[in-house]
């Protein structure tokens, strides 16, 4: 069973009894299926009320148009064999932009005979035999009638979407997920809130834990009052926990610190965690906690000559020895730097500056961090790769990570109680599909993308992350 478009328009096809109702039920939330039945209980007097179908239907239709015209995902639980109203549907699917896709039910013609004798009120046997003869005919035909999508469930016992199953997970061929933690809604104990959610990251199998740099939380995240921590203060506590996280940035601005200063605290964290750190670092973007914090804030093109000289600093320091550095941008009389790092910092560029910042990353860089973008991500290494190939550098030295950012949770209900709260004035499609919103299950296959397009580490910021609850959740989309 394919996994269905999102959002997109679904017709249930298929008698009596085939289970189409069933099916829905357990893949979609209610308001998100539309039921002939359902709305005759509402306008008649109950499901089976076929003096109330007229007005039934008028309603359906106005249900499917109104979710339609939000690119709202809507399944249509009708028997779905009249030609006249299956082409309908496909047509306002059509005129509203949202793949159409038909699912037919080819279910065994005696299990529906005999599921539909014993409910309650069964259809009775002659107008059921009609029913699967039109079936028949419709489903030899379905193909033909310019479905986005046509989908056959023949199993009788269609299987229910399990929870995802983390070992499964683990077929994803390499690289692991990182958890990046960009809000900090700890009530009273701050410290007691930061090993909740360390302790949670390890145990829900993440790899690492890295910490957005700001000085004042961003408008995309949260309020500019909520707490934001300064990370490598904070990643000098989580190192003291008993985990095997890797700990870092993701990103830190160059022109928040000089580069020695980086060099220092990172070799530091790197020491006191026995060899679990890592370095994002990147060009800043946001001008406002520069001035608030007495920051220069230089153009772009001098930002990014700050993340260049932070990275030929770190690397001189870091270095063997103590000898004198006389580098492209840097020039030191001496690199006495100890604690030494316990091991090679992988140092990951942020950015997605084409011409100046993936060239960095491709000259520079263990990593290069880009946004999870499907449409623009293989162009993206591609022009990544370039910058490798003119630099002389072998491609394969430079990871590529992706920051992603999806609205997740465990069932659809979640999902979108989610984009309810977070999608602020954006209607509820748009946010949900720039936001990658989808169960843990759609976000596993999104992943294993990601892993099939080249891409290493994860660094997953789920929105809305609020308590370790919410990182254990997330266990099954670790390795
Ligand atoms: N059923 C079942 N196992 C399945 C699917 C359905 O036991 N895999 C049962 C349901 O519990 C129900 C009956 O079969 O009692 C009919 O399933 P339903 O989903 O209601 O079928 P529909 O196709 O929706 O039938 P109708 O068109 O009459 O609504
Ligand atoms: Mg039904």
């Amino acid at each position: 069973m394919p996994l269905l478009p999102e959002p997109a328009l679904v017709v249930l096809v298929g008698a009596s009894g085939s289970g189409k109702s069933t099916w829905a039920a357990a893949r979609y939330r209610e308001v998100e299926v539309v039921s002939s039945d359902a709305l005759r209980g509402i306008v008649g007097s109950g499901p089976h009320d076929l003096d109330a179908s007229t007005e039934a239907f008028a309603l359906l239709d106005q249900i499917v148009a109104g979710r339609l015209r939000r690119g709202l995902t809507t399944v249509i639980d009708t028997l779905g064999l009249d030609p006249e109203r299956r082409l309908g549907y496909l047509a306002a699917a059509r005129a509203a932009g949202l793949p159409a896709v038909a699912v037919a039910f080819d279910t065994d013609e005696a299990v529906s005979r005999s599921r539909n004798a014993s409910r309650e009120r069964p259809v009775p046997a002659r107008a059921l035999s009609g029913q699967l003869r039109q079936a028949r005919v419709v489903l030899a035909s379905l193909a033909e009638e310019g479905w986005d999508l046509v989908v056959t469930v023949t199993d009788d016992q269609a299987p229910l979407p399990r929870a995802a199953d983390p070992v499964a997970a683990r077929t994803v061929a390499e690289g692991d997920v990182v958890l990046q933690l960009s809000r900090f809604p700890w009530d009273e104990d701050p410290a007691a809130w930061l090993t909740q959610m360390a302790l949670a990251a390890q145990a829900a199998g993440f790899g690492g834990l890295a910490l957005m740099d700001h000085l004042i939380q961003i408008p995309q995240v949260d309020r500019a009052w909520a707490p934001i921590p300064e990370p490598l203060v904070t990643l000098g506590m989580l190192a003291g926990l008993d985990t095997d996280l890797r700990l870092g940035t993701l990103c830190t601005p160059a022109t928040f610190r000089a580069g020695g200063m980086l060099a220092k605290s990172f070799a530091t964290l790197d020491a006191l965690s026995g060899g679990r750190a890592f370095c994002g670092i990147g060009a800043g973007w946001f001008e406002r906690e520069h001035a608030a914090y007495g920051l220069d804030f230089p153009p772009i093109g001098r930002r990014l000559d700050l993340v260049e000289t932070a990275i030929e600093t770190m690397r001189a320091i870091w270095g063997p020895g103590t000898k004198e550095y006389d580098g492209v941008r840097v020039q030191l009389p001496e690199t006495t730097g100890y604690p030494r790092p316990a091991h090679h910092i992988p140092i990951i560029i942020g950015g997605k500056g084409e011409r100046r910042t993936l060239r960095i990353a491709a000259t520079h860089g263990d990593a290069c961090n880009l946004p999870g973008d499907p449409d623009l991500l293989p162009h993206r290494i591609a022009v990544l790769h370039q910058h490798c190939d003119e630099a002389g550098r072998d491609r394969a030295e430079v990871a590529i990570t992706v920051l992603d950012l999806p609205v997740l949770g465990s069932t659809r209900d979640q999902v979108w109680e989610r984009v309810e709260t977070h999608r602020g004035r954006t209607p509820a499609a748009d946010y949900a599909r720039r936001h990658q919103a989808g169960t843990l299950d759609t976000q596993r296959r999104r992943h294993d993308d990601l892993r099939d397009a080249g891409v290493g580490t994860i660094f997953l910021s789920p929105v809305g992350l609020a308590g370790p609850e919410d990182v254990l959740a997330l266990a099954p989309l670790t390795r």
